[in-house]
């Protein structure tokens, strides 16, 4: 029997954090052997915010060269780049024209980054979700790993299915496939090293608030000693007036590899003076190896590019055969 399929994608805006790394590329590489999957560096939804096209291709190869870094093994998974497969934007026309307007106006993603992007909301913008959706649907992907910021994107890309589906396809043969998120066990929630009630997240204005997978050593360092903490003496997990103390003691059981019971013993007594610098030095010594790796990539330029040009052929005959697929059933002429 063959493997379900995965597929995922992350933005080229910016570098990973740690919320990023523990809260989906660390599951992504944990299952990885199970199912047959596609990482995507999504590049086309990157510049449904103001961007900048002199850094563009360099976050582009970043993203890709950290998915490696943190363990995306060749043997199971492909790596490849978004606006490389055409497929990707010509799925999306189509499905626009199927996807009525106000869903896209009622997700809630959208409402809050037309807030954020005030003057700078482009139809892209708007868009952004059915994109994502031909670049689940593109691969006839069973699973999606979703965390809950991307829970509604999902849904509407199997409310997209029921529809094409509907519309074009029978009972019998289908249009496109549908998705199902791929959840896990115990989620890690990463919170903000600046305010334990939010996300870590790569929109937060200050830097401050998270630890990038690519912080060298001092920086790791200033960014704990400043973190938001409590006037109270002993760690703790699980009390809701201590958001921060819950946050640190969980970002210190996952960097240690400890259990949380483990970790509650040995933090009880402590004070952050005592803490902040086990936790700086846990840190440190879990980026290295990814930090390592990350350079060694970088520094075979080659490699990497071989990398993706084998992602993107393996990528590109699937995605292909589908946009065909969609094509016939919407009725296309196909040119002879
Ligand atoms: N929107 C996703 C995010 O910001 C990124 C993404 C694009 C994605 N296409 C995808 C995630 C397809 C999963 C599947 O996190």
């Amino acid at each position: 029997m063959s493997k379900q399929r995965v597929l995922s994608g992350v933005q080229p805006t910016g570098n990973l954090h740690l919320g990023n790394y523990l809260g989906a590329i660390r599951n992504w590489v944990e299952a990885q052997s199970e199912y047959e999957n596609f990482f995507c560096v999504v590049d086309l939804h990157a510049i449904t915010a103001p961007h900048n096209p002199a850094t563009l291709a360099a976050d582009t190869y970043t993203i890709a060269a950290l998915y490696l870094a943190c363990g995306i093994d060749l043997q199971y998974s492909n790596i490849f780049v978004q606006s490389h497969i055409p497929a990707h934007s010509e799925l999306t026309w189509l499905l626009n024209c199927i996807t009525p307007l106000n869903w896209l106006e009622d997700m809630i993603q959208f409402k809050e980054k037309r807030v954020r992007q005030g003057k700078d909301v482009n139809v892209g913008l708007l868009d952004y979700p059915v994109l994502m959706a031909s670049d689940i649907l593109l691969y006839d992907a069973d699973k999606v790993p979703v965390g809950e910021d991307q829970k509604q994107h999902l849904e509407l890309t199997r409310d997209i299915v029921i529809r094409i589906n509907h519309q074009f396809g029978s009972e019998e043969h289908p249009v496109l496939k549908m998705p199902e998120p791929l959840i896990r066990k115990e989620g890690a929630r990463v919170m903000s090293l600046t305010d334990g009630t939010k996300k870590m997240s790569k929109s937060d204005p200050t830097e401050m608030s998270r630890i990038n997978l690519l912080d060298p050593p001092d920086l790791i360092q200033k960014k704990i000693k400043r973190c938001k903490t409590d006037p109270v003496k002993g760690l703790e997990f699980d009390n809701p007036e201590r958001p921060e103390c819950h946050n640190l003691l969980t970002l210190y059981t996952i960097l240690s590899g400890k259990t949380k019971a483990d970790v509650a013993v040995e933090c009880q007594d402590m004070g952050w003076g005592q803490f902040k610098p086990l936790l700086t030095e846990t840190a440190i010594a879990a980026l290295k190896p990814i930090q390592e790796k990350y350079q060694a990539v970088m520094d075979d330029q080659g490699y990497l590019e071989s990398v993706l040009r084998d992602g993107r052929q393996n990528a590109e005959s699937i995605a292909n055969a589908t946009l065909a697929r969609v094509k016939k059933a919407l009725g296309y002429s196909v040119p002879v």
